[in-house]
């Protein structure tokens, strides 16, 4: 297994390329099973969860073909992909891959839309916590579907469609939002959905459906409206930047110290983690195309954060600022709400020699003066890349384990900071 060898201490300078968001790729890439058509896909990120999906949606009757590369960029960076669901062949998701890839759950609405049923696996649980599905469950049931569950599969049928209906959330949910919307684009009748979560890529898989002939509005509010229609079409449309990357890439320069521009990302994907980052001292200024964010000499000041779904600060992120705060001068305190076991990250952080009290969902970081480099590893991407974070600013070598679970979410990490003048370099084995 590929591991990650990090020597701290080298501050950032230069330019990062955002990749397509991966947590926009992936519904997006599930939205070609509602249409015969092709949907064409632009910006697509080369990360290990999209080439899962791929082989999960081919499994349902996906063919799919790649072109296209982003100019200045070597082969390998997001590319064009085109979807055609001309037959579904299989309206089944087995366990063996939905255990996989939670997110491949979700072809639940569109094949309920589109083929009436849909015979799924429960996803189970995964590293950040039990992760259920009774919103998707009620939702969808709120449209006029009949569920059983048995044998731990989801069979859902809706034999005379998808039908018009309302459905409140009592409490925000990314993915069933988006479900509800694919199903609801082909529903017979209007559909409400309220408290829906308020996530860019909610918005910009709506943006999509619209561009394939869906009828929907209000997404990136609470309230989504949409009105069904009979069938949709092909489109080409253009996956948004990775906000989580973004905010990512910011830490480790907040972290590292230096001088990067954030290039093809957009500061508004970001506000609430972006104020919080200014918060600590660093500069951050938005550019027409990107972000340029600098840490120069100045010491890093302590901030509470607490993880709230979009617009709020994101649980995606919150790894991440943890690992930045280890160095800040003085006590701060991150409060996770969205995932009850999201904190993995802080026993390796522990070994990288951060000062980490956890009580419930609370961690209180003292910041200290060095970290030392170790052996690390994480079960989850968002914790894996924030012990890189602290690698950076850690005396020595830092070597970080189970390298897929960055490969799922980080396209080219090592490359992108190594050129940034970080010695970062994959040992495989
Ligand atoms: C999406 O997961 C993202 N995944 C996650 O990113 C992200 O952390 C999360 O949204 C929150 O922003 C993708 O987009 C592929 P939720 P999702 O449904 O949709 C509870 C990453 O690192 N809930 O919004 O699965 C749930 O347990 C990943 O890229 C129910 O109770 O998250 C959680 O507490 C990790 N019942 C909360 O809602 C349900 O039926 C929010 O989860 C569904 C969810």
């Amino acid at each position: 297994m590929d591991r990650i060898r990090i020597v701290g201490g080298n501050r950032l300078n230069g330019v990062i390329p955002i990749s397509g968001a991966k947590n926009a790729a992936l519904p997006l890439m599930i939205a070609s099973l509602l249409t015969d058509d092709t949907l064409t896909l632009e910006n697509v990120p080369h990360l290990a969860d999209v080439e899962q999906l791929i082989r999960i949606l081919s499994n349902h009757g996906v063919d799919y073909s790649v072109n296209g590369r982003r100019q200045r960029q070597d082969s390998g960076y997001s590319r064009t992909i085109h979807f055609t669901a001309r037959d579904i062949v299989d309206t089944t998701a087995p366990y063996e891959l939905v255990s996989k890839m939670r997110a491949s759950f979700w072809v639940i609405g569109p094949l309920l839309a589109r083929m009436g049923e849909a015979r799924v696996s429960l996803p189970g649980g995964c590293a950040i916590g039990t992760r259920p599905v009774d919103l998707f469950i009620d939702g969808l049931k709120a449209l006029g579907v009949d569920i059983d569950i048995e044998g731990g599969y989801i069979n859902a049928r809706a034999p005379k469609g998808i039908q018009a209906g309302r459905y409140d959330f009592p409490k925000q949910s990314v993915g069933a939002t988006h479900v509800l919307m694919m199903a609801a684009s082909l529903a017979n009748g209007a559909v409400e959905i309220h408290n829906a979560a308020r996530e860019p890529e909610v918005t910009d898989l709506a943006d999509c459906l619209n561009a394939m002939g869906a009828c929907i509005s209000g997404a990136g509010t609470s309230t989504i409206l949409i009105e069904g229609v009979s069938a949709l079409s092909g489109a080409r449309h253009r996956v948004l930047p990775d906000r989580i990357e973004t905010g990512t890439y910011a830490m480790a320069v907040a972290m590292a110290g230096g001088d990067v521009v954030l290039e093809d990302t957009s500061a508004s994907l970001l506000d609430a983690a972006l104020d919080t980052l200014r918060s600590t001292g660093t500069e951050v200024t938005p550019t027409n195309s990107g972000i340029h964010v600098r840490r120069n000499g100045a010491g890093l000041e302590p901030v509470d954060v607490t993880t709230d779904p979009f617009p709020g600060f994101p649980t995606d992120l919150q790894a991440q600022f943890m690992a930045l705060m280890t160095r800040a001068n003085g006590t701060s305190r991150v409060t996770e709400t969205i995932f009850e076991n999201r904190f993995m990250h802080v026993q390796e952080l522990a070994r990288l020699g951060a000062d980490i009290a956890l009580s419930g969902q609370t961690a209180t970081i003292t910041g200290v003066d060095t970290l030392k480099g170790a052996q690390v590893m994480a079960t989850d991407l968002r914790a894996s890349v924030s012990l890189v974070i602290a690698a950076l600013a850690a005396e020595g070598e830092t070597v970080v384990n189970r390298v897929y679970h960055l490969d799922r979410g980080f396209e080219r990490l090592e490359e992108k900071l190594t050129r940034c003048g970080a010695t970062v370099e994959r040992l495989s084995s």
